[in-house]
Order: C-alpha cells, then sequence, then structure tokens
C-alpha cells in the first residue's frame, strides 16, 4: 500500500486552482439516471469516488466516460436496478442513486449501506420520505433493502435533521412523483443548490434549493420500467460543477498552518464564508475576489475560543479535522465541539503522537496549542482526518510517514501534487 513522506517546515506560496466538488458531482451522477438521453458534467473532479460511482452506473447499463475532466452519461438503456453490493459497501454516497431509480423505475434493490468510520449514518430519514411518499420498504434481506412503488405521491416532508443525503434523495424522487413534493427542514449546502440546477436543465420543475424549504412539482406521467423503458425526460444537457469548498478550505488551513501566502482561484468565497470568518478569528488575513481567495498567514496563530460544527451554512463538520491540525499549534486553548457526527476524531490519537496536546469528551475537542509538532508514522482512519494529518506533517519538525492515503485519495485529487506545487517537500510512496 501506498504511503505519503512529507518533511515539514516549508511555508507554501503560490497559487492553486481548485477541483470541481466531490459532494456536487456524486448526486449530479444519481440524477443523470433521470435523464435517458445524455448527461455531460464538465469539472468533474478525478477522484477514487467518482470512479466507483461510475462504476455502479456502468453496472446498470449505463454508458459513461471521463475524459480531461468531463464525464459523458448516456442513461437510456438501463438494464438493472439492483446495485451491486461491493461498490455500494465501496461509497455509501451512492445511496442518493436509490431516489433516482425509485422514481423512474418503480424500484430499487440496494445494499444496506453501513455505517463508516465518522459514524453509524443511519438512513432512516430516506426510508421514511420514500415511506411517506407511497413506496413499500422491504425489509433487509442478506444485507439488501428493496423498494418499490407503483406510483410516488406529491407529499410534505418535514425532515428531523437536515440531511444532505436525504434531501437530495427525495429531491430525485420526487420528479416522478405525482404532484408537489415540498421538503422543510432541507439540508441548504451549495451541492444541494448545484443538484437543483442539474434537474432544472433536465426540465424538472424544482425551487428553493440554499432554503430550508424545497419544492419539486412531479411528473404526473407514469414512470417507465425496464422492459418499455418509457422514460419521463430524456434530453441532452451539459452542466459544470460548482468548485469544492472543502478542498478549498483544507488547502486554505495548509496556507495558514505552514505560515504561507496563497491564492486559491476558481473558488466561491461565499461557500467558505464561515470558514474564512474562523480563520480570520486566527489573525491569519484573508482578500478575497471574485472567485479567488488569497492568504497571508501570521508569524503565529491565534487560538479560537470555540467552534461547533453544523449544517451549512455553519462551520463544516468537514472541516473540523484540519481545523483541530492547524489549532494544535496555535498559541492558546482552543474548543471544538462536533455536532454533526458521533466519531468523527479518530484522527486525534495521531495526532498526539506528533506532540499535540489535545483532550477529547464526547464531541468536544479541547485543543491546547503548542510551539511545534514533530514528524511521526502515522495511519489515516477517514477522508478528512488523513487531510488533517498531512497538514500536521507540512508543519511538523522533520519527517512525517502517513500510511492509508487511499482514504485521502477519496477526496483530494493527487494531493501530493498540488502540495508540491505550492512549495512542500511531500511524495508518495511504495
Ligand atoms: C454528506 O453526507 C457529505 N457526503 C458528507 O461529506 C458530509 O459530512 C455530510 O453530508 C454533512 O455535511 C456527500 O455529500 C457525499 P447527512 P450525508 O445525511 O448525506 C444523520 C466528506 O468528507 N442522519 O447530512 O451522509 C447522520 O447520521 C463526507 O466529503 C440520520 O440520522 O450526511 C449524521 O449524523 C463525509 N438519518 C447527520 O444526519 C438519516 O437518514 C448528517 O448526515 C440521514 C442522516
Amino acid at each position: 500500500m501506498s504511503a505519503l513522506k512529507i518533511t515539514g517546515g516549508y511555508k507554501l506560496k503560490g497559487e492553486l486552482s481548485i477541483s470541481g466538488a466531490k459532494n456536487a458531482i456524486l448526486p449530479i451522477l444519481a440524477a443523470a439516471l433521470i435523464n435517458s438521453g445524455i448527461s455531460i458534467i464538465e469539472n468533474s473532479p478525478h477522484l477514487a469516488d467518482v470512479e466507483i460511482m461510475l462504476d455502479i452506473l456502468i453496472s446498470i447499463g449505463c454508458k459513461a466516460s471521463l475524459k480531461n475532466n468531463t464525464i459523458t452519461i448516456d442513461s437510456s438503456e438501463i438494464s438493472s436496478t439492483e446495485l451491486p453490493g461491493d461498490l455500494v459497501q465501496k461509497m455509501r454516497a451512492s445511496i442518493v442513486i436509490m431516489g433516482a431509480l425509485l422514481g423512474r423505475f418503480g424500484e430499487v434493490k440496494i445494499s444496506y449501506p453501513g455505517g463508516c468510520e465518522i459514524g453509524l449514518r443511519p438512513i432512516d430519514l430516506h426510508l421514511k420520505a420514500f415511506k411517506q411518499m407511497g413506496a413499500e420498504i422491504h425489509e433487509i434481506v442478506h444485507g439488501y433493502i428493496t423498494c418499490k412503488a407503483n406510483k410516488l405521491m406529491g407529499s410534505e416532508i418535514s425532515l428531523d435533521y437536515p440531511s444532505v443525503g436525504a434531501t437530495e434523495n427525495i429531491m430525485l424522487a420526487a420528479c416522478f412523483a405525482e404532484g408537489v413534493t415540498t421538503i422543510t427542514n432541507a439540508a441548504k449546502e451549495p451541492e444541494i443548490e448545484d443538484l437543483q440546477e442539474f434537474l432544472r436543465k433536465l426540465g424538472v420543475r424544482i425551487k428553493g434549493a440554499g432554503s430550508s424549504t424545497i419544492t419539486i412539482y412531479g411528473l404526473n406521467k407514469r414512470k417507465g420500467n425496464i422492459s418499455t423503458q418509457t422514460n419521463t425526460f430524456k434530453k441532452e444537457i451539459c452542466h459544470k460543477v460548482i468548485p469544492d469548498r472543502i478542498v478549498a478550505g483544507t488547502y486554505l488551513l495548509a496556507g495558514a498552518i505552514t505560515g504561507g501566502t496563497l491564492t486559491l482561484t476558481n473558488v466561491n468565497p461565499a461557500h467558505l464564508s464561515s470558514v474564512i470568518y474562523k480563520l480570520r478569528d486566527t489573525t491569519t488575513e484573508i482578500l478575497i475576489k471574485n472567485n479567488s481567495i488569497k492568504l497571508k498567514a501570521p508569524a503565529h496563530l491565534k487560538n479560537i475560543e470555540l467552534v461547533r460544527t453544523l449544517p451549512y451554512p455553519g462551520f463544516p463538520t468537514d472541516m473540523q479535522p484540519q481545523l483541530i491540525s492547524m489549532l494544535s499549534v496555535a498559541e492558546g486553548t482552543s474548543i471544538i465541539v462536533e455536532t454533526v457526527f458521533e466519531n468523527r476524531y479518530r484522527h486525534v490519537d495521531q495526532l498526539i503522537r506528533m506532540g499535540a496536546e489535545i483532550l477529547i469528551n464526547d464531541r468536544t475537542a479541547v485543543i491546547k496549542g503548542v510551539k511545534r509538532l514533530s514528524g511521526a508514522d502515522l495511519t489515516a482512519h477517514d477522508l478528512r482526518g488523513g487531510a488533517a494529518l498531512v497538514l500536521a506533517g507540512l508543519c511538523a519538525d522533520g519527517e512525517t510517514i502517513i500510511n492509508g492515503i487511499e482514504y485521502i485519495d477519496r477526496g483530494y485529487e493527487s494531493i501530493e501534487n498540488q502540495l508540491s506545487s505550492l512549495g512542500a517537500v511531500i511524495n508518495r510512496i511504495n
């Protein structure tokens, strides 16, 4: 298995263009199943998770290709509504395919996506909404769950929690429902807005994404089925996904933790306002232009008294591990409360191996800044935790080896090349 080798102590400098958003393109790839025409999706990042999603689509009959950051999908001929268990287990985000298949074909069979490294990740909100729309959910048999719906009915769905995946799944199923579906307490992430834009290009009447109430006017036509392949949306559409706000935030924190000066381009600063706000608390200078962000780190980062991770537009949970790394070398004590996932501090024991002083009590982390971290042999246990270890290695004394980088490759496009281009000393080793 390959690993990353980092020699710390180099300030990052220069300019980096940010790739398309993993968490935007994954639901949009699922939404392409709604289209029985051709979907062209631009600004796709080259990530392991994108490849898994394409493999899943191909396994049920889609023709799909990724070339020069552009994905072309022909989902006119779908041959199955059963998703391959091994691929679904690899990437739980594939759960959002359920809504598209249930809507278009009235059935879907999927391996129950287990929890992952950061928590149990239940799908009760997804299934409760499908039931409310008229689907029959058959018990889990041999790890598979089957949903069937002769007809989906537009419904008023109020989410107990603004779940990103549940919001996306309901949006996709509602496209085919008879009548109007409203989702209240919907997730407001920018990736939900991007999905709405894609659906609108398909001809779906939908509004409200980015707010807590989304309205979808479903098609009254009968849905197609596998044998007749009669479909309800057939267009050739082209969509460019939004920039990845978490990748951008990660590189901003890499600049801050190394005392560097860097500019990110092809970003949407508005998607990072909570991250920028907290970065400024550490006396890091941030200059915002239309689609670029310029960062100048202070000689010494100041602590942040309290950060709570929250659904968008609050501070993103996907930036929490990286923030802990940065605050572990800030002056003073910082407190972070992880309100979204129950098991998202698995990177902390690795930071402690580097000399960080961090106490964890349930969902609260108390970080007492130290002057320097020291390089060590580390193991990544999840995607963002792995990115956090990279940031720590960039500022540590000496050499850091990070194993388990297959996690990091799920969400960061050749992280070593991106960081090397900014002056970091980092290599992929076998
Ligand atoms: C999406 O996951 C993202 N993944 C995650 O990013 C992100 O951390 C998360 O949203 C929160 O912002 C993708 O978009 C592919 P949720 P998702 O449903 O949809 C609970 C990354 O690093 N919940 O909003 O799975 C759940 O347990 C990944 O890029 C239920 O209880 O997140 C969690 O505590 C990690 N029942 C909370 O809601 C449900 O039916 C948030 O989950 C669904 C969710």
